[in-house]
């Protein structure tokens, strides 16, 4: 990073991009500015010491767009406004203050907004920003604001289940199930990263929920197209294509394509799919990424003459010169039409050099889940799958025996009928006697240590007839869930040729089972209904998995680095990716929408 202009004042140069920026946008004669102006004058101002705002890349706390949307073009700017301490939870109070403000003189609605804040402006802020707001220049000199609020307030491992009660508290609990499909592969690869409200009368205010996708495939972008009412996923993979270089496949460059929902009201069918193309790490400089611009506007059929004006008019240093100025391209889809927005970064504190391009882009900060074994199993006993919206919706809600029924058979359905064959499988087949060691020690435990009438699957079997009283119907639906889970697990630990698949997966077998154990036990201990000997796996199970979490830190510490770490770190994410999964088919058999 090299250093540059931070010496100049952040308000007068946001107002001078503005003023410069601003006849491309909405033609030349005199513009309306005057609310524009007053505004940054009193909110654009440099972070609190020491805080690094996640606005911009270099961390200017101020980042400007111009969407071309189909009803025209619009000038926006998002801005965080400075925190008197340097946490988010200082930075939310501050912005939270600048709301009466914002309904006084631009008649901003804050009902949405209050509804939810509760949920994502705790005292103990654990996120990386608590409130920015998005003010929106129209052409007729008004100003309208978004809010973006984070979904890490309480924790990333909490970030799915915030949202989803976020959603809960407006009326939109039943377009969880789009949002939960948009990060169907967990909170490691498809975290939950912004939610953002309209400041503007409930029934028109839109909220917007965004997933941050490492490493997706040209597919998993065409899925999420058809989330959305309008969704276009050859429009979609040609944008991705016309700003990333990338013909097909994967994505893998170090920073994710930010994907959104937007709901409307409390319609919870969305709206609108948009997928954020962070152009930086893939050009290599911001002349490349300005002809991907010029590509992606011919490939979506928008008109690109206000954006490349906008783009001359806001530069302040040659193109080649440096990469960043244009951190993402977006695309996006409405039953009205498409649009496509240009990002501008001031580069007020630092300018990133020029790079090799989608391998040579900036590293993101803190890649989970981890590059080692070690690191991997630690990011997932970090972020528990206890926190996962079905297992915390359950535990809101009035006790229901029935659910926990069902979910006992389904676990009996996917894994405790088979788990000690599959195990024995990778057992056999690996070759490091250090790894089998532990695995025949943990195989060993399952089978009962040489008692047959004490094997888990036994034990298990007595505490699912107890609770069978209450389960609904078995059906073939029913028990969907755990034959898709059952399903993965037989590739993984059977058919997969590589043994160390296997291995990767029974790292997390014992992490997830141990932090689901430990979840049943609680509810379990909501009722008094149940004899003891029903519940005497779950007690023995709770103390076991605790051993085999220290075991499980034992084998990763075991695993070869190179080909087998790499080999087992896909078996981890296989298995995260197929018990989210699980929790979400659980989700939509509980609560169908
Ligand atoms: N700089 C942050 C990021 O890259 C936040 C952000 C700013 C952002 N503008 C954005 C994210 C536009 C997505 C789209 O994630």
């Amino acid at each position: 990073m090299t250093k540059t202009s931070s010496s100049e004042n952040l308000g007068a140069l946001c107002a001078q991009l503005v003023r410069r920026v601003w006849p491309c946008v909405y033609g030349a004669d005199p513009p309306p500015l005057d609310a524009a102006l007053e505004l940054i004058e009193r909110v654009v101002a440099p972070p609190a010491p020491g805080w690094s705002s996640l606005v911009s890349d270099d961390h200017t706390p101020i980042e400007l767009s111009i969407a071309q949307r189909p009803d025209g073009p619009e000038l926006r700017l998002l801005f965080e406004v400075p925190g008197a301490e340097a946490t988010a939870a200082s930075q939310g109070r501050a912005a939270r203050a600048l709301l009466p403000w914002l309904v006084e003189r631009f008649g901003a609605d804050t009902a949405r907004l209050e509804q939810v804040a509760p949920l994502f402006l705790p005292d103990e802020h654990e996120g990386a920003f608590g409130l920015w707001y998005a003010a929106i220049f129209a052409r007729d000199g008004s100003v309208r604001f978004k809010a973006y609020l984070d979904p890490h307030a309480h924790g990333r491992a909490r970030a799915a289940e915030t949202v989803e009660r976020a959603m809960a508290e407006l009326g939109l609990v039943d377009g969880w199930d789009r949002v939960a499909r948009l990060a169907a592969r967990g909170p490691a690869l498809d975290p939950l990263t912004f939610f953002s409200l309209d400041l503007v009368a409930p029934e028109a205010a839109r909220t917007k929920i965004y997933v941050s996708k490492h490493d997706a495939t040209f597919d998993d972008l065409r899925a999420a197209a058809t989330l959305a009412e309008g969704g276009d996923p050859d429009a979609l993979a040609a944008h991705v294509r016309a700003v990333t270089g990338i013909e097909e496949g994967l994505l893998s460059a170090a920073r994710p394509m930010v994907t959104c929902l937007g709901f409307v009201g409390d319609d919870p069918h969305p709206r609108q799919m948009t997928v954020h193309v962070p152009v930086r790490a893939y050009a290599p400089n911001d002349a490349v990424a300005r002809d991907w611009l010029t590509r992606a506007f011919e490939a979506s059929g928008c008109d690109g003459s206000v954006a490349r004006c906008a783009l001359e008019a806001f530069a302040r240093r040659p193109l080649e010169g440096g990469s960043g100025m244009i951190p993402y391209v977006s695309h996006s889809t409405t039953g009205a039409g498409r649009c496509v927005t240009l990002y501008l970064a001031t580069e007020w504190l630092d300018t990133h050099p020029p790079h090799g391009g989608a391998q040579g882009g900036a590293s993101p900060d803190g890649r989970a889940p981890g590059r080692t074994a070690p690191e991997a199993v630690r990011w997932y006993a970090d972020n528990p799958i206890a926190h996962h919206p079905f297992l915390q919706r359950l535990a809101r809600e009035p006790l229901a025996m029935p659910r926990l029924a069902l979910i006992l058979l389904n676990f009996q359905h996917a894994i405790t009928n088979e788990f000690s064959r599959r195990l024995a499988h990778t057992v056999a087949r690996t070759d490091n006697e250090a790894v089998r060691s532990i695995l025949a020690k943990q195989l060993n435990d399952e089978l009962g240590d040489g008692d047959p009438t004490q094997t888990h699957r036994l034990l298990f079997d007595r505490f699912v007839d107890g609770m069978r009283p209450y389960a609904p119907e078995i059906t073939e639906q029913t028990l969907a869930p755990g034959a898709r889970l059952g399903a993965t697990l037989e590739a993984l630990y059977v058919d997969e040729p590589n043994p160390w698949i296997g291995v990767g997966a029974t790292l997390l077998m014992e992490v997830f089972g141990q932090q689901t154990d430990s979840f049943l036990g609680d509810q379990f201990r909501r009722q008094s209904e149940l004899p003891e000997s029903v519940l005497l796996w779950l007690s023995l199970h709770e103390e076991l998995e605790h051993d085999h979490v220290d075991e499980v830190f034992a084998l990763a510490e075991h695993i070869p680095e190179g080909e087998p770490t790499r080999i087992a770190l896909q078996g981890v994410q296989a298995l995260a990716t197929a018990g989210w999964a699980f929790f979400d088919d659980m989700y939509r058999l509980a609560w169908p929408a």
